[in-house]
């Protein structure tokens, strides 16, 4: 499990440390450094097998399948500082993690037009065997961004990623193919199953958890043959009155934008790592504390969560699952980001059993109140 992320130079942060849990939530003001913290492990991830090359071959790879970051220029951070844990030259960017108690840290040079940034010697980092154990570099990674697949005919089949790595991709658009493909895995026994009268394969219970945002569909995910591409299907009802199939273009935007998360999560293994921007979206209120619900399984099959949220339901899902006793209280962290002059900071309100938070720091979910209190002026 990743314990910490430490952050130099890069983007929205002159120096940043952010510890990890089994489920992090990120939130706070639009364009305040959340994403910038899913993207540095997501950019580490991506530049594995470069990081240990000290030569022209090695370095951060700032474009590829998981964040296409620019050049040089686009991820240093503007007023770059040299901080005492950074090495090397100061316009060096560093990205440090803890994984299971061993840090691992890997600094890159700046070069202004390049998009694949130079290793600089880094002393405190381990060699690259090493950091292979690295619990970021394990099978089970998933990263579902904002921006993800929406309703459509059809979707690509690829076996190399949906298949092989079991990847669903970045907007989630193998989703549909990992579904057809893994349709009969057995989900890991525990909270992750709903409902013990229905099967326990992701099809069946991905049904279940889409229920609980659109209740009676189901789901059918099939190749179109001769093509690479396969199709998504809802159905409403079961027996006779079941309706007949509808394209993903007929039902709305929710259940398919929700998809992928909720794939990823039924999906998650000891020790996979999943990154989830914004779950909520264009998700009703009930069905965005069930997302948060539905992490916290994932986090007790095993995995480990890092959400980016606007969402006050996806943060109570989480602290009511604390209350109930579904996770405890110090396997959460919750970081509240906003901007302070050029850079971003960070305040981490700590959660105790009882779901309730040690502070409320001014514009941390405090909307709802602003908004009564003008109503009942
Ligand atoms: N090279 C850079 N130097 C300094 N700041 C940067 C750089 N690149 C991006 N930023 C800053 O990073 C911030 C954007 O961060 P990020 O994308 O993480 O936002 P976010 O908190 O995820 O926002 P949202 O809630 O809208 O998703 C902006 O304030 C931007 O000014
Ligand atoms: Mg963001």
């Amino acid at each position: 499990m990743l314990e910490h992320i430490g952050i130099t130079n890069f983007k929205a942060f002159a120096h940043q440390d952010i510890a990890l849990a089994p489920f992090t939530l990120l939130t706070g003001l639009n364009s305040s450094g959340k994403s910038t913290v899913l993207q540095s492990l997501a950019l580490l991830r991506q530049s594995h097998g470069l990081l240990h090359l000290y030569d022209d071959s090695g370095g951060f790879l700032l474009n590829g399948e998981l964040v296409e970051l620019g050049t040089g220029q686009d991820v240093r951070h503007d007023t770059y500082v040299r901080h005492e844990s950074a090495t090397g030259d100061a316009r060096s960017i560093t990205l440090a993690v803890t994984s299971d108690g061993t840090r691992y840290a890997w600094s890159a040079a700046y070069g202004r037009e390049d998009d694949l940034l130079r290793m600089t010697d880094c002393p405190m980092g381990p060699d690259a065997h090493d950091a292979d154990e690295c619990s970021l570099f394990q099978p089970g990674f998933q990263y579902l961004k904002a921006d993800r697949i929406v309703p459509a005919v059809s979707y690509p089949r690829s076996h190399q990623a949906a298949v092989g790595r079991g990847f669903l991709g970045s907007r989630g658009e193998h989703t549909v193919n990992f579904l057809r493909a893994h349709q009969d895995d057995l989900v890991a026994a525990g909270p992750l199953r709903l409902d013990d009268t229905r099967s326990a394969s992701l099809l069946s219970q991905t049904d279940a958890w889409m229920q609980r945002l659109c209740p009676g569909v189901n789901l059918q995910a099939v190749g179109i043959d001769g093509t690479d591409s396969v199709r998504l299907s809802y159905g409403f009802g079961s027996g006779i009155s079941a309706s007949n199939r509808y394209r993903p273009t007929n039902v709305g935007f929710g259940l398919t934008y929700a998809l992928p998360i909720v794939v990823a999560c039924l999906s998650a293994q000891p020790g996979a790592l999943i990154l989830l921007e914004n779950p909520e979206a264009h998700l009703h209120p009930q069905g965005q504390t069930w997302l948060a619900y539905l992490a916290v399984a994932a986090v007790a099959a095993g995995a480990q969560v890092i959400v980016e949220t606007h969402s006050d339901h996806v943060l109570n899902g989480l602290r009511i699952a604390v209350k109930d006793g579904r996770i405890p209280a110090a396997s959460t962290a919750v970081h509240f980001f906003r901007r302070h002059e050029q850079t971003a900071e960070v305040i981490s309100p700590v959660m105790g059993e009882d779901g309730m938070l040690s502070e409320w720091p001014t514009g941390f979910f405090d909307e709802w109140e602003n908004s009564l209190e003008k109503l009942l002026d």
